[in-house]
Order: structure tokens, then C-alpha cells, then sequence
């Protein structure tokens, strides 16, 4: 084990020094050919990590979870999201099948409600809603449609949003959607905010593509209890979450970009849909605080996480940008009055992100500092994917771009209103405690000190010239 470690650092080392001598990635984000051609190395390089369509290996998931790799289930969800939007902007089709081979494989036949039994352990609401976004998306895009024989894009989503909305629960907190699914996982106690923001987006987009009123009333409705619990305070700023125990009032007040990207990106859905002031006004304060508090002088941080004198996200974190960048992207497209500020912002970010980048499109995590930092955390796909988000999503200050297509301007995905409803065939499983979950966490955090260790080990070896 001690041996396979060194190689491997080893290895890493020759790839660092590598790095370092490659020039950065070069972009014009004045010419859309420049921003595809520079979306197209970056994009290779993060499918590159995706391993689920060779022998053995199971189809549309990243390497994990953890201990077995760097990432739990719904990232890769995020990515085929990522991928979607990518044939969007590009118009790129070369990871269009497998896009659509990981969606349908993913959904977990016979519910199709993205719950695979595999994945019970760390089954959250939000974990099967990153799936179920990504669902929607190829909806309001158009992504090409499964053969007719297979669960349609509409309905997957239609499947989660339905599956999700009988746990609302009144009991505790006046209401809201617990972060986890299984009773048995840890953090089945606690509220949270992106459980609750992921609900409300996929209800908001449902409710503006087929235009039914009942997905709009539960957006509403959620909105209403995030503010009530003050998830989402006055100055729009969004909070973490709180415990059932606690009434929800145990507020954890670290605030993720993830949290605010998903509901800003809902309530300019529901703008869109309602055209009314009362989401315009709820917009505006989103992104006033979204601009100030995530990207301080133009350039996006993590600020949760990623501190000044270090970075101490971990491998979920260290792939949000990509969805903040690809969110202010739609909201610009479906509330125009915010277009100037969004383009404006995600310019100076997206030239952060591209020096944060090498030629050959791997990039890094910190956009602020003009070079690749070298962060490959546990697992560089969340980084590979803010960058590709963000390079890709200067499209929109290029060149026309569609919104979001409906089911009456052109959608032809085909939903199912009951989609879900066949029963679930999750196990009852043995309960799961958090010690359970912390562990698995800390052996591949064991892990990787192991290899830094070596990998300093070997450093200091190499540099007294062994
Ligand atoms: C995707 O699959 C279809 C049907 O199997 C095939 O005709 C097409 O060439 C494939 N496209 C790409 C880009 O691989
Ligand atoms: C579940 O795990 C089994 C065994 O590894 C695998 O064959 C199957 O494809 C997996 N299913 C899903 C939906 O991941
Ligand atoms: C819990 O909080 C809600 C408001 O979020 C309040 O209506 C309810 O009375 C509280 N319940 C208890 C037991 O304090
Ligand atoms: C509207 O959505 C609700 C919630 O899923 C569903 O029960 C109802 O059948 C839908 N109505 C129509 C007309 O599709
Ligand atoms: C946010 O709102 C404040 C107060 O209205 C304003 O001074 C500031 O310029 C706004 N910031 C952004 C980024 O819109
Ligand atoms: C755009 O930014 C300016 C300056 O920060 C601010 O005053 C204005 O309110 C913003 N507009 C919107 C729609 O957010
Ligand atoms: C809704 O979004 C479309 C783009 O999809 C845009 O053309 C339209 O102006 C938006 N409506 C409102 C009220 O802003
Ligand atoms: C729009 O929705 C209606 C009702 O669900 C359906 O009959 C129709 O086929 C849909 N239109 C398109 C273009 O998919």
C-alpha cells in the first residue's frame, strides 16, 4: 500500500511540475468561435473523470461515493446538468449519448424518480433533485428526446417534483422538506436550505413549462416558510438551515453559493411566469446579494470555504461556481431588467476562471489569484465543471441566445403528471448513524493525508537531489 501511495504521488508530483510549465488557456471572450473552442478542450478534460460507460464499471455515475472515490451520486447529476448545457451553447453533440445514457440509467426504472436503491446511504432531497434539474433543463432546451419507449425528460422531473412533495412535513418547523430521504441517514433531522431551494426550482419551472397553477402555489408556499423560518433574511441572504429538534430555529448561518444560485435561478423563474413585482422586487434583492456577498471585486469566491491563507471546501464545494455561473446565466435570459449587471459580473469572473486554467483546460479552484493554483482537491471535476460553466455561459453577452423553451413556445418533451407513482422499491435498510457517515468521510480523508504525507515525503527527497 506504502508503494502504491509513493507511485502515485509520485506520479502527481510529474503532473504538478508539468503543469507549471504549460502556458494558460488562451480565450477570446469577444468571439464565440474562441469561447466554443475553449469550452470544447475544458469539457473533454472533465468528461475525461466520467468512467461509467467502460466494462465493469456502473453507467452515469463519477467515481464514488466515498470511500470507493472522490464523489457522492448527485454530482454527477450536476454534471450531466453541465453537459446538457454545454450541447445547449455550444452545439457540440459529441457527449450527447452519454448524457442521455447516464439521465435514463440514473432514474432507476420502474419509479424513474432518481432513487436508486444504490445509492440509499446518501440519498438527500437534493441529491435526487440536482438529477431531476438536470432532467428539466434538457426539457427546456430541447434536448433530443429519449426513444419514446423510455421515461421522457418532463416526466423525470414531473417524477421527482412529485415523489418530493408528500414529504413536506407540518409537524416540525411549520413545514419545509427535510435534507434527507431514508429516515435511517444522518441529517434525516435537518431542514435545510438547498433541500428546500432545489423543491421550489424544479416546482417553478414546472409550473412555467406546462403552466399548471400547482406547481407555482408549492413555490409559493416554500418561499413563504424559508422566510418564515428566516432561512432567507431581509437582506436576501441565505442561510444553511436548522434542526427539527430545534424548531428550525438552531440556524446554521454559513451561507453556499449553491443555496442562492438554485433559488435565484427559481424565483426568476417564477418572474418569468408571473410577471408580477412581487418576484421582480424578490429577484433584485437575490442578486444585489448574490453580487456583494460571492463575487467581492468582480471575481466569484466560495467565501464559506474558501478562505484567504487557505481552502478548506470539500469535494461537493469545490464545484459550485459552476452552478451560480450557469444559474445567473438563465436569469439573465428570463428577467432581461437584470442582464447588464449579470453579463457585467459573470465577465470579470469568467476572466478569473480562465487564468485559472492551462492550455490543455485543466483547471483550478481559485479564480482571484491570475494562475492555475494547483487545487485538485480530492477530485477536480467540480472544478473542471465551474470553469466549463463559466466559459460556456459567455455566450450569452455574444450572441442571441433562446430562454428556457415551455411546453407553449416550442418544448416537445412530453410530461406525465403522475410521473413517480409507481411504487418505490427502496429497502428498508439498516439504519445508517452519522459515526457511519463521518467515517466514510474521514477514510478518504485518512487517505489523502496518507498520499500528501508521501507526497511531501518525496518532495523533500527529490529536492535534496535523490
Ligand atoms: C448517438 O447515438 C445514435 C444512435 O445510436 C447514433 O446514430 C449517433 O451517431 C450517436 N451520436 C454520437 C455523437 O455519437
Ligand atoms: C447498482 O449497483 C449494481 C452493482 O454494482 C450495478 O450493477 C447497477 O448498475 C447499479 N445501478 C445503478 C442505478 O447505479
Ligand atoms: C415552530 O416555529 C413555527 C414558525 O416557524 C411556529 O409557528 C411554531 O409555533 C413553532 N412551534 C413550537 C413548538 O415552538
Ligand atoms: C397539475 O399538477 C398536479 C400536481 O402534480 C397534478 O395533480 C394535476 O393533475 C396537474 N393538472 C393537469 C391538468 O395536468
Ligand atoms: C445593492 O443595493 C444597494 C442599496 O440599494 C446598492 O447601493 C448597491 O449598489 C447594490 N449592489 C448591486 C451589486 O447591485
Ligand atoms: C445594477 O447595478 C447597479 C449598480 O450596482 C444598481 O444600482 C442597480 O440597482 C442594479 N440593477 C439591478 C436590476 O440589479
Ligand atoms: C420571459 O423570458 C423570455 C425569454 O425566454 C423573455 O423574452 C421575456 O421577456 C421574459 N418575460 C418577462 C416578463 O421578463
Ligand atoms: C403540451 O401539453 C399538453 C397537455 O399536457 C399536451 O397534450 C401537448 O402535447 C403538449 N405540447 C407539446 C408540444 O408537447
Amino acid at each position: 500500500m506504502g508503494r502504491i501511495l509513493a507511485i502515485v504521488a509520485a506520479l502527481l508530483l510529474v503532473a504538478a511540475r508539468y503543469a507549471r510549465a504549460q502556458s494558460a488557456l488562451s480565450v477570446d471572450l469577444k468571439s464565440p468561435s474562441s469561447i466554443k473552442a475553449a469550452s470544447k478542450i475544458v469539457a473533454k478534460n472533465l468528461m475525461a473523470y466520467y468512467h461509467g460507460d467502460e466494462y465493469g464499471q456502473t453507467i452515469g455515475i463519477l467515481p464514488g461515493p466515498p470511500p470507493v472515490g472522490p464523489y457522492y451520486w448527485w454530482e454527477a447529476g450536476a454534471m450531466w446538468g453541465t453537459m446538457v448545457d454545454y450541447w445547449f451553447y455550444t452545439g457540440d453533440d459529441q457527449f450527447n449519448n452519454v448524457t442521455t445514457e447516464a439521465l435514463l440509467f440514473q432514474a432507476a426504472a420502474p419509479q424513474n424518480s432518481y432513487q436508486p436503491i444504490n445509492w440509499t446511504a446518501s440519498l438527500g432531497n437534493d441529491d435526487q433533485a440536482f438529477w431531476g434539474m438536470a432532467a428539466m433543463l434538457a426539457a427546456e432546451v430541447n434536448f433530443p428526446n429519449p426513444p419514446k419507449d423510455q421515461p421522457q425528460w418532463l416526466a423525470l422531473a414531473q417524477a421527482v417534483f412529485n415523489t418530493q412533495a408528500p414529504r413536506w412535513e407540518l409537524e416540525d418547523c411549520n413545514g419545509g422538506l427535510r435534507w434527507q430521504i431514508p429516515r435511517s441517514n444522518g441529517g434525516f433531522n435537518y431542514k435545510n436550505s438547498i433541500a428546500n431551494v432545489c423543491f421550489l426550482n424544479i416546482a417553478a419551472r414546472l409550473a412555467r413549462y406546462t403552466n399548471n397553477e400547482t406547481y407555482a402555489q408549492w413555490v409559493e408556499t416554500t418561499w413563504d416558510w424559508m422566510e418564515g423560518v428566516k432561512y432567507i433574511d431581509k437582506a436576501y441572504n441565505v442561510f444553511d438551515g436548522g434542526h427539527v429538534e430545534h424548531n428550525c430555529t438552531d440556524i446554521n448561518p454559513v451561507q453556499f453559493s449553491a443555496n442562492a444560485a438554485v433559488l435565484i435561478h427559481g424565483a426568476a423563474i417564477m418572474y418569468n411566469h408571473t410577471n408580477s413585482q412581487k418576484w421582480r422586487t424578490r429577484v433584485s434583492g437575490l442578486l444585489n446579494r448574490t453580487i456583494e456577498h460571492f463575487f467581492p471585486n468582480g471575481i466569484m469566491v466560495e467565501r464559506a470555504c474558501e478562505l484567504d491563507d487557505r481552502v478548506q471546501c470539500n469535494v461537493d464545494q469545490h464545484s459550485f461556481k459552476g452552478y451560480m455561473h450557469r444559474a445567473l446565466a438563465t436569469v439573465a435570459l428570463v428577467a432581461p431588467f437584470t442582464h447588464e449587471n449579470i453579463t457585467n459580473v459573470l465577465r470579470t469572473s469568467t476572466q478569473g476562471a480562465i487564468k485559472s486554467c492551462l492550455s490543455d483546460g485543466t483547471c483550478g479552484f481559485r479564480w482571484t489569484t491570475g494562475n492555475y493554483d494547483g487545487d485538485v482537491g480530492m477530485g477536480p471535476a467540480g472544478q473542471e465543471m465551474s470553469a466549463l460553466a463559466a466559459l460556456m455561459t459567455q455566450l450569452v453577452d455574444q450572441q442571441p441566445v433562446a430562454g428556457p423553451l415551455t411546453n407553449t413556445t416550442g418544448g416537445t418533451s412530453v410530461g406525465d403528471p403522475n410521473a413517480g407513482s409507481i411504487p418505490n422499491t427502496l429497502p428498508t435498510l439498516a439504519p445508517i448513524t452519522q459515526a457511519d457517515r463521518g467515517g466514510a468521510g474521514f477514510l478518504t480523508a485518512f487517505v489523502l493525508t496518507s498520499l500528501l504525507g508521501c507526497l511531501i515525503w518525496i518532495s523533500s527527497e527529490w529536492a535534496e537531489g535523490k
